[in-house]
């Protein structure tokens, strides 16, 4: 049983604010922000999301440079790519750095951008949403500068680049290509589609990530091979979405319900602009109704991943499926049932764990240290508050909200952490921790007031 952490008092919450604000400050380049000084040394695409989301909070004007720098090298194909590497980062810092992914050539007919290198795949969509409380953190800035309508085309053509190129099971929901595209890598979600392709071999690649980060935290290598193997097949297709012979194709709940709630906000940065918000509603109702239709199980009271080259559900509990509770108008007894799926069992919520874990408790695969395969992660755990405040679960989002600050606090805001004893794993002074610290203490400060 996890003792309910206690509220911080005002000195250790503005103690708490200071020193999530450092993380933010040191981890500022100029343009944007590394999630990870050692381990990530460029822009990855949800990660700036995220941190803008905090970063609003201490400079609505860099958490607006935030979003900018990330869509300023956007493909001319809408998609935005999940990492925009600095030039100035030395080439062995990373893998895999720019000349594995050659974006400024290899991609150069899908539409990259020829001043900047990037990645070629995608990670969740949460730019709209990030845009949207980005502007309401000072209206009136973000009206002087033009923020949003400069960047309404741009996050309407990303979406757009999803709906119409990646909509590859043809359920009316965006596929993910790629482990990393819906965020959570070595989920173990992944492991039955995965184990049909066949891994680059070891030789080929040196990772650069076991140099920062403790190797019982991190991906496996033979993980890491077929990492490796899809993107450089997409790579060598072009980086084109209809000529690629996409082994791995998933559609995943999270993924898409991040979307449909940036859906949403599109409709109100629309309707902020004078703009008609009602396509950008109907996009969003008709992705939750395939997202119920599909994606839901009743039995497991969990939205569920569908392997789309199986043809079939994929039988892995991970908190990917919770994730929908992020997403406005679900049916009734499907909010109820993911509160319960929260609070039981598999995750613990409340009870067992502190933060909801990334993978099912009581799943085989589970493993308290090894990066999506069981750790909570501090971002995941801010949308399911989120979610679970949207549904009236008020009291269950306060306990998550203190949970989530303490835990912070204590773990120097660690990557992930154990869900069960809190331990710190991967890296520390990670940014998106940081950034979602920020963001629930806005909230508690002025409550405070
Ligand atoms: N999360 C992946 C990494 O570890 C890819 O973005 O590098």
């Amino acid at each position: 049983m996890t003792t309910p952490a206690h509220p911080l008092t005002g000195a250790e919450l503005r103690t708490l604010r200071n020193e999530a604000a450092r993380v933010l400050f040191t981890n500022w380049t100029g343009t944007s922000t590394v999630p990870s000084a050692t381990l990530y040394p460029h822009q990855w695409s949800w990660d700036s999301a995220f941190i803008a989301i905090g970063l609003r909070h201490l400079s609505p004007r860099r958490a607006q440079l935030e979003l900018e720098t990330l869509l300023g090298a956007q493909w001319h194909d809408g998609r935005v790519p999940h990492i925009v590497f600095n030039p100035s980062v030395p080439l062995d810092s990373y893998f895999p750095s720019p000349d594995f992914w050659r974006s400024s050539t290899a991609g150069a007919e899908a539409g990259a951008p020829r001043g900047v290198e990037t990645s070629g795949i995608v990670q969740p969509p949460v730019h709209a949403l990030a845009a949207r409380l980005v502007h309401e953190a000072d209206p009136d800035a973000s009206r002087r500068r033009n923020f949003l309508r400069r960047i309404y085309p741009k996050l309407t053509a990303w979406h757009a680049y999803l709906m119409e190129n990646r909509d590859i099971g043809r359920h009316g929901l965006v596929s993910v290509i790629h482990p990393w595209e819906p965020g959570m890598d070595n989920s173990p979600c992944w492991d039955g589609p995965l184990s049909r392709v066949e891994p680059a071999p070891a030789s080929s690649f040196r990772r650069a990530d076991l140099v920062h980060s403790d190797a019982a935290d991190r991906p496996t290598d033979l993980d890491y091979g077929r990492y490796v193997r899809l993107a450089a097949t997409y790579r060598n297709n072009g980086y084109r979405d209809a000529g690629t012979p996409h082994p791995f194709v998933v559609e995943d709940p999270g993924f898409n319900a991040l979307l449909i709630a940036s859906e949403h906000a599109l409709a109100a940065i629309a309707e902020t602009l004078g703009e008609d918000p009602r396509p950008h509603r109907a996009r969003a109702e008709k992705l939750t109704t395939a997202l119920v239709n599909r994606l839901w199980s009743p039995q497991d009271e969990l939205f569920l991943c569908y392997d789309v080259r199986a043809g079939g559900l994929i039988d892995a509990k991970s908190v990917t499926g919770l994730l929908p509770l992020l997403v406005p108008g679900l049916p009734d007894d499907i909010a109820k049932a993911l509160q319960r799926t929260a609070a039981g069992e598999h995750f613990g919520l409340g009870s067992t764990t502190a933060l909801v874990p990334s993978y099912d408790l009581r799943g085989q695969a589970y493993d308290p240290a090894r990066y999506w395969r069981g750790p909570a992660w501090f971002n995941i755990n801010w949308v399911v508050e989120r979610g679970l405040r949207q549904y009236g679960a008020l009291d269950s989002a306060d306990t998550l909200t203190r949970a989530v600050l303490a835990s912070s606090a204590a773990s120097g805001f660690a990557e992930y952490v154990d869900p069960r004893t809190g331990q710190a794993r991967g890296t520390t002074s990670f940014s998106w921790t940081a950034a979602v610290v920020l963001d629930l203490l806005g909230r508690t400060m002025e409550e405070d007031r």
